[in-house]
């Protein structure tokens, strides 16, 4: 069989069949998931049982793996996957299930915010890869919005408005808007904010997207309140529902996303109750946005 992509919703999201990811590809099947990611932005492999491993060599073929070395406030020692992966699962490294005060719970919650991966990192990512080993019975839906539709959306004036904007992100503020505040030194001086572009230009489809995202706590040149308000405003207007896809996970799908054009969220699920096993590779872009033309 071969590799088929059927899309999920009108402009985000499509699915994708013929293809077994524990294999080496070849050139023609990497180069048209990447054509399927630019067009769709958001790709669902249903089926694939792959092992880290073979993640991990799967992830390669469209970049660099960013490491999980900064942007993580697990040590080593504490870590239940290697450092090619972000640990999104509600498991401590013994598997078990994280206990309701666990401090890297309460961080991960921030994930249940629209976000874009590693928006905070002066290189903010391109793809993410997540796959999904063990999923809950109810909830934990991943939410995905296109960032381009909601551009295209924008009135005029506000489209030339955010055109010019710089942002700074940094998870500090993402996750001071759950109240996650206690952050030793170290940490403060890990999450630095950076600036991001409001509006990114794709480098394949020449297409603009808001680059909008919870970890953004502020603009450039404008007051706190006012830049908040603003940006809350946006995120409002570019997740209603007619920009979205919700990805009901089963065991073992594999999605990927493009961070450059969509934000996502995973919603709530009995996390202290199911078990949800959940592991990213994430591959880092080009260079940083703040310099990037519009
Ligand atoms: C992520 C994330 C989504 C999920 O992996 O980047 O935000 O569904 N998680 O767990
Ligand atoms: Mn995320």
């Amino acid at each position: 069989m071969s590799l088929s992509i059927r899309p999920l919703h009108p402009s985000i999201g499509a699915e994708v069949r013929g293809i077994d990811l524990r294999q080496p590809l070849s050139p023609a099947e990497i180069a048209a998931i990447e054509a399927g990611m630019d067009r769709h932005a958001v790709l669902v492999f249903p089926e694939q049982e792959i092992d880290d491993d073979q993640q991990v060599a799967f992830s390669r073929n469209f970049g660099e793996i960013e490491l999980s070395v900064a942007g993580d406030l697990q040590k080593p020692e504490e870590k239940r996957l290697g450092i090619a992966f972000a640990d999104v699962s509600n498991l401590d490294r013994h598997n078990a299930i994280k206990a309701r005060d666990d401090r890297h719970r309460l961080f991960a919650l921030g994930n249940r915010l629209w976000h874009s991966d590693s928006s905070f990192r002066a290189v903010p990512a391109k793809y993410s890869l997540l796959s999904g080993r063990i999923v809950p019975a109810r909830g934990g839906n991943t939410e995905f919005a296109d960032m381009r539709a909601a551009y295209d959306a924008l009135e005029p004036a506000l489209r030339a408005q955010a055109e010019e904007l710089v942002c700074e992100h940094s998870m500090i503020f993402s996750r001071a808007q759950l109240g996650f505040t206690e952050l030793s030194a170290a940490e403060r001086e890990m999450c630095r904010p950076v600036r991001q572009r409001l509006v990114r230009t794709h480098p394949v489809t020449g297409r603009k997207s808001l680059f909008l995202s919870a970890h953004i706590g502020g603009i450039v040149g404008w007051p706190i309140p006012e830049a908040r308000d603003f940006i809350r405003e946006l995120t409002e207007h570019a997740t209603q529902r007619c920009f979205v896809h919700a990805h009901v996970w089963r065991a073992y799908d594999l999605v990927i996303w493009d961070n450059r054009q969509t934000m996502h969220r995973v919603r709530p699920f009995a996390d202290t109750v199911e078990k949800r096993d959940m592991r990213r590779t994430t591959i880092a872009g080009d260079g940083p946005t703040a310099e990037q033309a519009a």
